[in-house]
């Protein structure tokens, strides 16, 4: 099997917004994150995913673009970006560019031009249809209505799988491909580390059989992508796959398949809603995660594809407080919870504050939310007959403003984000909870990320899930005869495991002498060496 970096880094990924301001403005900017690099080396990352930093209206804050070639002003300027290419790269840090091209902003000048006349030179840039089919949009029940938004300039409707905003480009026409292309050359000459693609399964769409994800010609794009813009770097190129399964993870991420590296698959996320619906309610079910888990380990093997890792992204609430315990065990859960998923195969995504155990906040008024689709879910729930307080309490469970509160770095005003006023309220307990500190989480994160980078049975080896209780995850890996077992209680529960192996050493975590009989106290997990 080929080797590459990305096999053996851990990701880190920066929500620019809520980051790091340095002037004072409310909002987080590339100078602010260039100043906190040495904490992320601190870490031990490898690698920055960069939520988007370009020009935009910030409808969904950066993933309507309205110029791929330009960064927000808010966010700096081209000069600062490139300074944060190379301070980063003296870090060894790699930075990945997050890649939104399955649409754009409607303040993009190539929609201006399109929506502009039905002969428009950019006409065929977007898609155009006289009549609204029955596309609905709403991907993972964000966003919903109609997919189809009428233009009164040409009395056609232009589709938008998001925001009315953000209307999507049509893949079908090469020239809109050959400039996504030329856009994604530019950044990989700036020295950047790869892409983050985001909702990338949606390019190959099919308007006309009504199919958007996973369509006809999704492959032979990627595959054309990667000729055209990715080949001959070693960059990383990571895409955001919602329904990808084991057998899709490969045709995107197998080495012969000539197009991404890895996949973000969604499996352990989507399968704690309830019907599939995020709003209906997120429970973590430690046995479905677990059979999850296992499946991805077992089925999408080292010569198949590679997976990814994750907790946490700017779309999910705080893994903390959705699956672990923060109020009782908020240390212990966060820990646990760390463990069992780096102890696996894959390459780890960690979420801005995830390392220090941020917590989701507690909404308690539509002023202090933000995001584009928890006001798309207010104004539902009251088409249905509910009142605000039952959004906002959705809101506080899984609403996406829960990862995009301000990262907690010290105890001073405003946690140390900025020195103005924040444009989303900093979480009142970051007196308690912030990174000045380092503390407990983030020596585990530190280690995790040190022994992955070290050890080549992290990276590579077998995987065999083990028999436990059902609220304890308990697996093995190996490689070239030697083993390692990681066990995480994921309950407030204690529980009991045994296992006929020997400690041979601990290596991180809590880990007994004996593993016989073991009890278990709630969150409790560890990482040994045995034989
Ligand atoms: C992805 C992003 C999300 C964004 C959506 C539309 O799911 O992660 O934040 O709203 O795509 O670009
Ligand atoms: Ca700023």
């Amino acid at each position: 099997m080929e080797k590459h970096w990305w096999h053996g880094v851990t990701m880190y990924q920066i929500y620019p917004r809520s980051f790091q301001d340095s002037n004072g403005d409310g909002i987080g900017d590339i100078p602010g994150i260039i100043s906190r690099l040495d904490y992320l080396q601190e870490l031990g990352i490898g690698g920055i995913w960069l939520s988007p930093v370009y020009a935009s209206p910030m409808v969904d804050n950066g993933y309507d673009i309205s110029d791929y070639e330009a960064i927000a002003p808010e966010y700096g300027t081209m000069a600062d970006m490139e300074r944060l290419i190379a301070e980063a790269d003296k870090r060894g840090i790699k930075i990945v560019m997050d890649l939104v091209v399955n649409h754009t902003s409607d303040e993009h000048a190539w929609f201006v031009e399109s929506r502009s006349s039905k002969d428009s030179e950019k006409r065929d840039f977007y898609i155009w249809r006289d009549e609204a089919t029955d596309i609905r949009s709403g991907f993972t029940g964000d966003f919903p209505g109609s997919a189809w938004q009428l233009d009164e300039t040409t009395g056609q409707y232009y589709l938008h799988i998001f925001a009315p905003k953000q209307p999507d480009l049509n893949w079908a026409n090469e020239k809109v491909r050959k400039a996504v292309y030329d856009m994604m050359n530019f950044w990989v000459d700036k020295g950047i580390g790869g892409f983050r693609m985001d909702v990338i399964s949606l390019i190959g769409k099919d308007i006309d059989q009504l199919i958007t994800d996973d369509g006809p010609m999704l492959h032979p794009y990627l595959k054309e992508m990667n000729a055209a813009a990715l080949a001959g770097h070693d960059l990383l190129a990571v895409g955001e796959t919602w329904s990808a399964t084991p057998e899709r993870a490969k045709m995107y991420s197998a080495p012969a398949s000539k197009e991404l590296s890895m996949v973000f698959q969604f499996e352990h996320i989507t399968a704690m809603w309830e019907n599939g619906n995020k709003w209906l309610g997120n429970h973590f079910d430690v046995a479905k995660f677990k059979t999850i888990m296992a499946k991805w380990q077992t089925e999408l093997g080292l010569e198949d594809g590679w997976n990814s890792l994750f907790w946490d992204n700017h779309d999910l609430p705080r893994v903390v407080s959705a699956f672990g315990n923060d109020k009782d065990y908020r240390v212990e859960s966060a820990t646990a919870l760390a463990i069992a998923l780096h102890g696996l195969r894959g390459t780890p995504y960690i979420y801005q504050g995830e390392e220090i155990g941020m917590t989701n906040f507690d909404f308690q008024s539509e002023a202090q939310i933000d995001d584009v689709e928890e006001k798309a879910h207010i104004q539902n729930v009251l088409r249905e007959g509910g009142s605000v307080e039952d959004a906002l309490a959705d809101i506080r469970t899984v609403g996406r403003d829960n990862a995009r509160t301000p990262m907690q770095w010290d105890t001073t005003e405003n946690s140390g984000f900025t020195n103005g006023k924040s444009w989303l309220a900093v979480n009142p307990n970051y007196k308690e909870i912030n990174a000045a500190a380092r503390g407990p989480i983030f020596e585990i994160y530190q280690q995790l990320i040190a022994l992955r980078k070290a050890e080549d049975w992290v990276k590579f080896g077998e995987f065999e899930l083990l028999d436990s209780p059902e609220n304890v995850f308990a697996y093995l890996r190996s490689s070239e005869n030697r083993h390692y077992l990681i066990v995480a209680n994921l309950s407030d529960q204690v529980n009991h495991f045994s296992s006929e192996w020997a400690e041979v050493k601990a290596i991180i975590g809590d880990a007994p002498i004996n593993l016989k009989d073991l009890t278990l106290t709630p969150w409790q997990a560890f990482i040994v060496e045995v034989s």
